[in-house]
């Protein structure tokens, strides 16, 4: 005989069967709704690109000089010197518009026997390591701001590598 506290708990275990069910799948729908998703952001571009165009531009601004210098080419390097040799000789001792530099990669700065420097490099401190002379050279009234060298910057970092290679081996 079925009174109705039978049915009732009858249907309430279908009830409960049927929503246990549901829910398995619901759960099972989001886990794989989530992966996808992940899937998603790691390879789609809206996330990929802007991570990657900062990633390079952290590069560009940090790593770059030394490992330039590293492959750099004193050969090519001594060609880029006649842009300097019009003020600069590589003789230790002999001085013209600007000091010579014979020695310059790592020589401290305003050093130069009888040379008179500005005060913009007399006052500069430290010493030219191949950072700070492609520094200097690439914008040197940037980099030393009332310096007394007229020339206007070299912008290739791969030629002052070079030129700096070059003025290593003097
Ligand atoms: C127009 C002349 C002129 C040219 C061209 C020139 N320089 Fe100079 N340079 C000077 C003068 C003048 C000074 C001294 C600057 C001062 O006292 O402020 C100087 C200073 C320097 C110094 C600092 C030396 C020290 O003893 O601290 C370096 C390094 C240097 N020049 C490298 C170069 C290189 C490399 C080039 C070529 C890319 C170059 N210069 C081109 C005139 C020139």
């Amino acid at each position: 005989m079925f009174d109705t506290m039978t049915i009732t708990k009858a249907g309430g275990a279908l009830c409960v069967a049927l929503l246990v069910l549901l829910l398995g799948r619901w759960a099972a729908e989001e886990l794989y709704n989530v992966d996808h998703h992940s899937e998603d952001h790691v390879s789609g571009y809206r996330v990929a690109v802007p991570e990657d165009g900062a990633a390079e531009v952290v590069e560009e601004v940090a790593v770059p000089f030394e490992e330039v210098y590293a492959a750099a080419d004193a050969g090519a390097g001594e060609r880029l010197w006649r842009q300097c040799s019009a003020c600069h000789a590589l003789d230790a001792g002999r001085n013209g518009v600007g000091p010579y530099l014979a020695g310059i990669v790592d020589r401290p700065v305003a050093t130069a026997d009888g040379f008179s420097y500005s005060d913009a490099l007399a006052t500069l401190g430290g010493e030219w390591t191949p950072e700070n002379l492609s520094e200097f050279i690439a914008n040197p009234r940037g980099y030393a701001p009332g310096t007394a060298m007229s020339y206007g910057g070299m912008g290739d970092i791969e030629d002052r590598a070079n030129l700096i290679a070059y003025l290593a081996t003097q």
